[in-house]
């Protein structure tokens, strides 16, 4: 096995599908999680992009541990709320679950004939130096929710080009289109130069 990996988040979603990305492109490292240090520590992410609070997220843990660290800042963004909730995407409507978020946005959007939306996923890596990569998936917010895989916004996320939502795609295949695969090959790859 090569070296350690500490994936800063807490987020069990991201985490289940980061590994996964990374195991199908034969990255054989240790992954740590803050959950795996016994790491209670908190990160405010007051970043203004989602490079900032990747950076805030990857420099945290990094500077605790001193181990390669890997932090994911994903959200979604909206064409109608002038891409919003963006960066604010895990604290829009925090009080409600994901259903009613998902149902509060279909709702707003009812009338709404433009229907765009991306996901975007900004990657930091910190190791020797300090490393960003960004990736996207662009998609429509769908008129009914769809699906069981996947998390967050994925059941309104609707593909065009596959005929249904990213909850409806099996993760395997979540796993090679989306914002987060997009980002993350783009780590592997800088690390097979
Ligand atoms: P972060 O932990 O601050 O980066 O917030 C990420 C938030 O963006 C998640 O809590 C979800 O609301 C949303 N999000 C990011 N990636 C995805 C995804 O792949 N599917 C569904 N929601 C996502």
């Amino acid at each position: 096995m090569d070296k350690k990996l500490l994936i800063a988040s807490n987020n069990v979603n991201k985490i289940k599908e980061i590994a996964e990305i990374l195991k199908a492109h034969g990255i054989d490292r240790e992954l740590l999680t803050p959950k795996m240090l016994n790491d209670h520590s908190e990160v405010i992410e007051d970043g203004f992009t989602f490079k900032d609070n990747a950076y805030l997220k990857a420099k945290h843990y990094h500077d605790l541990y001193h181990i390669p660290t890997l932090s994911d800042d994903s959200g979604i963004l909206i064409d109608y709320f002038l891409s919003l909730p963006g960066v604010h995407s895990a604290r829009f409507a925090e009080d409600y679950d994901y259903p009613m978020k998902n149902a509060m946005i279909m709702n707003m959007m009812k009338y709404v004939n433009n229907r765009n939306a991306s996901y975007q996923c900004d990657i930091c890596y910190i190791d020797e130096d300090v490393r960003f990569y960004e990736g996207f998936i662009h998609g429509e917010i769908a008129r009914s929710a769809k699906g069981e895989h996947g998390f967050g916004y994925d059941p309104i996320f609707y593909l065009p080009s596959m005929g249904m939502t990213l909850a409806e795609v099996k993760p395997e295949d979540k796993n090679t289109i989306s914002h987060r695969y997009n980002a993350l090959i783009r780590w592997v790859h800088d690390l097979e130069k």
